[in-house]
């Protein structure tokens, strides 16, 4: 069974539809790729996977683990194991992000943090991603650079360990090291079964990892799809053909 399956998904905001029917299913321990045109649609497409209020569905099902969680707000579908890491992760002025991790932990799993454990996983993913503990007792992403704003999703990624990760650009503004680091964190998480879909303009951050299936998204819709050849024929074609 697959673990995310979306069909004929039509979204938008007020003013007008921005995804125009998009189908995509995701098998548990997947990774997905979503390329496509800027303004094609695919944040809005991992937002509206997320349940971003920002979003109306107007047509069409999205299906998690044989639960139709289409009406389903953000913090349902991330109990049941969705997560997504942002474009442009927002600031958090008052609240740390070891606060608001045991907060999202304890949410999610309905029982409070085994101490020990916590704190040893905070350690262990720290070091993963050469990022200093002090980070987490900082307000959320407040003053971090870029690049450390993406460091910090993907250290909430280890930590929440979820189903099904959408990553938004996590490589985009980051230096050499910081990309192979970020993407340790992320073939990390894959290896330990967890199935992705990973938005993005660069083929660096997927040189960790293990592409099952490319989508490519074009004016809101599922324009072309294929394997992890695909990426190697995007970079050097563009998506010219497909824009029409
Ligand atoms: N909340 C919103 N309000 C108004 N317009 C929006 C909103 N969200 C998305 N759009 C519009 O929908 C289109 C798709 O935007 P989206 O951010 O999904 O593109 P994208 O494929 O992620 O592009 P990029 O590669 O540049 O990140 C754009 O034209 C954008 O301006
Ligand atoms: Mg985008």
């Amino acid at each position: 069974m697959a673990l995310l399956e979306i069909k004929n998904l039509t979204a938008g905001i007020e003013e007008g539809e921005i995804l125009h029917g998009v189908d995509l299913s995701v098998n548990p321990g997947e990774t997905h790729v979503l390329m496509g045109p800027n303004g094609a649609g695919k944040s809005t497409l991992g937002n509206v996977i997320m349940g971003s209020p920002a979003y109306n569905i107007t047509s069409g099902t999205i299906i998690l683990d044989g639960e139709d969680i289409t009406k389903m707000t953000a913090n349902e579908r991330a109990k049941r194991g969705l997560f997504m890491s942002f474009q442009n992760p927002l600031e958090v002025p008052g609240l740390s992000l070891e606060a608001f991790l045991r907060s999202a932990i304890r949410e999610q799993t309905g029982k409070p943090v085994r101490f020990f454990q916590y704190k040893k996983d905070i350690e262990e993913i720290c070091k993963l991603l050469d990022m200093d503990e002090s980070y987490v007792e900082r307000d959320l992403n407040v003053g971090f650079s870029g690049g450390e704003k993406k460091k910090a999703e993907i250290f909430q990624l280890l930590m929440l360990k979820p189903k099904l990760a959408i990553l938004d650009e996590t490589d985009s503004g980051l230096d050499v090291d910081a990309v192979r680091t970020v993407s340790k964190g992320v073939e990390h998480f894959a290896k330990q079964g967890g199935a992705l879909i990973v938005i993005t303009h660069s083929t660096r951050i997927l040189e960790a990892l293990n592409v099952d299936h490319t989508h490519v998204l074009v004016k809101g819709k599922i324009a072309a799809e294929g394997g992890a050849e695909m990426v190697d024929e995007i970079n050097e074609n563009g998506f010219e053909k497909w824009v029409k």
